[in-house]
């Protein structure tokens, strides 16, 4: 069997010898037009008056197009229509395409677009939470809230009182390939679309609507993404609507990649969130009532803004057990670019809060983080209905108590707190921190009816095997672990299995490949159609040689049909000429979910994935500098499906996680200009910012609920564990003086210095 083994991904060696095709590389038609888009240089105003004579005039120019010359739907909204491809009036953030320039090089588009003329009578930017609130602006019209229990009374009544406020930075996704997407006209008005995207069909709805077709007439095909991180759930279509609109105008192809400064300026990055925070608590660090107030960044459109807050609601527990507790999420209008989906969705915000006030707890009665930790984590495994999280769901599949327990002893986490406390005895200068912090994360989407998926799987005679399905592949290895699926049904070597892009026309109506549910629905679509297919052989197989067709089993590349052998090849061969149907589609949707997200009560969650990280930190203390030493991961993917594979998320999205919370950090001047738009300034980890140890283990644990080999999702949760990184720095930071430092995220050098300064009174 293929499944859980460590099998390379299929694309590994195109990936290292640089012959894998991303969108840019695929080679075009001598006669392709290339796009830019010419934006716009204020946060907020009204458009008085737009003189493109200059643009139109610049060499390479073929045409130039405003709102006005937009044939259809002006609207690249994933949610409620209000995010127009070209700007109609008014513009909302600085970086808002205004006009949109098709030229016969890169170049030369890039270069007209700057070439605009826009008169705006500016208007004041509302670009901070603060400005947001005073002006009351904001999508829905109050905060949600979400309670259980009474926790204002729990907090009157208890001992003591923790309270505070956290601020944690958005973060740019910096996929290494950029956005790009091509659109070739086809016949009689239809268009072909490539798109670097995590969701096709949303690309061809949307294209639709732009090119006033039914969906039929788009077909939207995606090999691979260089990443995509969330960042291209949405943020894809605007470039694809903006080239098909082009290739019908024009009759050639047309081609749009974002430059690194234009991707950064114009797409949405993770909301960056403030929290507050206040709990009543005993006297070891039990919270006995706790309220959470979010306030989201969500920036100037909808976007995918109201799930994402949701999702940072629903994480606010994280892996507690909370009797009293309400959560209040405003979810704020602010004129910057339109935050959107990155690797959590929120959840990680939401954590961090909970975190954040461990820490605090902590600190405040003088005990060690872990202790208080543990002192409030939900039970392991049981099965009554008296464990439920804020939002109703039952707690059943807990493992963080063992889960913890293991990584504290592996990573020997008493004797390194010991040696750490001697080392801040002896060592003014240079201070350690140590921090573990554990991670639950709900797997399924919030909003129901996207848990579903479809596959399509052919035999062909010669018994190779032709594989799709509605997932996309940006790197995480989804195809491999599908085609391991596949290449296990049929019991034949991988070999067998080709791969093949996601493609509109082969499997619709999928939903993004995102909430790290990407193996879990796909898997199982696959999975329904090899049996489907399978069976179909074994019935005929059965009757031509007169035996039980449950007596058929297929195995290492052969079909074992009673005392006879085939290979799979020949079987394949066989039932064709026997007219079997060999192809077949499959559908799989996820059971017992159903969430209100008005009334915040359900269950939300398929199930969910567990995890827990230590971290260890050196700062010093002169100039704020810092190093993460050692990082010890145990976690939870059920059973893998490729345990190389998934350790590779672990760490991936370890120091993506801990890249968020220390040297990322986004810039926004007053009047509402990014000013960290490539990587001279914002600063993304190094090969070298890496743990010097770096110890990734899976947990030994089968998911007890129905999944593809009852593995677990693994995209989004240990992103997660960057959070023990945080907390390693707040560690050292505190073991600096008395006062609690009140470290706030990202931790930048600067930051750690401050907070050094306040540490020591
Ligand atoms: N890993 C790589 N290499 N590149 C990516 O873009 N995206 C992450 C995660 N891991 C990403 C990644 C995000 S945001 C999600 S939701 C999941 O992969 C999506 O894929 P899956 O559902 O197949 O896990
Ligand atoms: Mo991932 S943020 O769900 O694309």
């Amino acid at each position: 069997m293929s499944v859980a083994k460590s099998l390379t991904h299929d694309s590994a060696r195109l990936h290292v010898t640089g012959t894998a095709r991303y969108l840019d590389d695929v080679p075009m038609p001598a006669n392709t037009l290339h796009l830019a888009f010419g934006t716009s240089e204020v946060a907020h105003g009204v458009i008085t008056a737009i003189n493109l004579d200059a643009v139109r005039a610049a060499p390479g120019v073929v045409a130039v197009l405003t709102a006005d010359d937009l044939p259809f739907e002006n609207d690249v909204s994933p949610s409620i229509h209000d995010e127009p491809l070209l700007a109609t009036g008014s513009v909302h953030y600085l970086g808002q395409p205004i006009f949109l320039v098709v030229a016969d090089s890169h170049l030369n588009a890039r270069k007209a677009a700057r070439l605009g003329e826009i008169t705006i009578e500016e208007k004041t930017p509302l670009l901070t939470i603060d400005q947001a609130m005073e002006a009351n602006s904001r999508f829905e019209d109050g905060p949600r809230i979400w309670s259980k229990g009474d926790a204002s009374a729990a907090i009157e009544n208890a001992p003591r009182v923790v309270e505070g406020r956290f601020e944690m930075g958005g973060q740019e996704h910096f996929y290494l390939e950029g956005q790009a997407a091509l659109a070739m006209p086809a016949e009689n008005g239809d268009i072909y679309v490539s798109s670097s995207t995590q969701h096709p069909t949303e690309i061809q709805h949307k294209v639709a609507h732009a090119i006033g077709k039914p969906m039929h007439a788009v077909r939207v095909e995606s090999r691979r993404m260089g990443g995509g991180f969330g960042g291209k759930e949405s943020q894809g279509n605007a470039l694809a609507c903006a080239c098909a609109v082009a290739a019908l105008q024009t009759g050639r192809p047309c081609k749009m990649r974002y430059d690194r400064d234009d991707d950064m300026m114009i797409t949405g990055k993770r909301h960056d969130f403030r929290i507050a925070y206040r709990a009543g608590v005993d006297d070891v660090g039990r919270i006995l009532g706790v309220e959470f107030t979010h306030y989201a960044r969500c920036g100037w459109a909808l976007d995918l803004s109201l799930p994402v807050a949701d999702r940072a609601m629903l994480h606010a527990d994280n892996t507690y057990n909370l009797d009293h507790v309400t959560i209040e999420s405003h979810r704020l209008k602010t004129n910057t670019q339109s935050a959107t989906a990155y690797r959590g969705f929120g959840g990680p915000q939401g954590m961090l809060g909970m975190e954040r006030l461990m820490d605090h707890i902590a600190r405040d009665l003088g005990k060690d983080a872990l202790d208080v930790r543990r002192a409030n984590f939900y039970a392991d495994m049981i099965d009554n209905a008296g464990q439920t999280t804020p939002y109703g769901q039952e707690i059943t599949d807990c493992i963080i108590n063992d889960l913890v327990d293991e990584l504290a002893d592996n990573a020997e986490y008493q004797t390194r707190r010991a040696a750490t406390e001697v080392w801040n005895t002896e060592n003014d200068i240079l201070k350690k921190g140590l921090a573990l912090t554990p991670v639950k994360f709900g797997i399924s989407f919030t909003l129901t009816h996207l848990n579903q998926a479809g596959a399509l799987v052919h035999v062909y005679q010669d018994g190779s095997i032709h594989l799709n399905h509605g997932g996309t592949e940006m790197g995480q290895g989804l195809f491999q672990k599908v085609a391991q699926v596949a290449a296990s049904r049929f019991g034949v070597s991988m070999d067998a299995v080709k791969i093949t892009p996601t493609d509109t026309a082969k499997v619709p109506n999928t939903s993004a490949t995102a909430a790290s549910s990407g193996a879990d629905l796909n898997g199982m679509a696959v999975q329904a159609a090899c049996d489907t297919i399978r069976a179909r052989m074994a019935d005929f197989l059965g009757e031509y040689y007169q035996i039980a067709p449950s007596e058929v089993r297929f195995t290492e590349d052969q079909v074992h049909i009673g005392q006879e052998v085939l290979t799979f090849a020949a079987s394949a061969k066989l039932a064709y000429e026997n007219r079997i149907s060999l192809s077949s589609t499959g559908f799989y949707k996820t059971p017992e979910i159903s969430w209100d997200r008005i009334k915040g009560h359900g269950r939300p969650f398929y199930y969910f994935a567990y995890g827990a990280s230590v971290t260890e930190v050196v700062i010093d203390t002169l100039t704020g500098e810092n190093r993460i030493l050692r990082t010890d991961i145990l976690h939870d993917a059920g059973n893998s499906l490729n345990p190389a594979l998934d350790i590779g998320q672990v760490e991936g999205a370890y120091v993506q996680g801990a890249g968020w919370l220390t040297t990322e950090e986004l810039v926004w001047d007053d009047k509402g200009r990014l000013r960290t738009h490539a990587p001279s300034t914002y600063k993304i980890p190094a090969c070298s910012d890496r743990p010097d140890i770096f110890n990734v283990t899976l947990y030994e644990n089968e998911n007890p609920v129905e999944t593809v080999y009852r593995s677990k999702a693994v995209g989004e949760p240990p992103f997660n564990h960057g959070i023990s990184a945080l907390m390693a720095l707040s560690d050292a930071v505190s073991a600096c003086g008395d006062t609690f430092a009140d470290l706030q995220a990202p931790a930048t050098a600067e930051n750690i210095l401050a907070a050094v300064k306040r540490a020591r009174g």
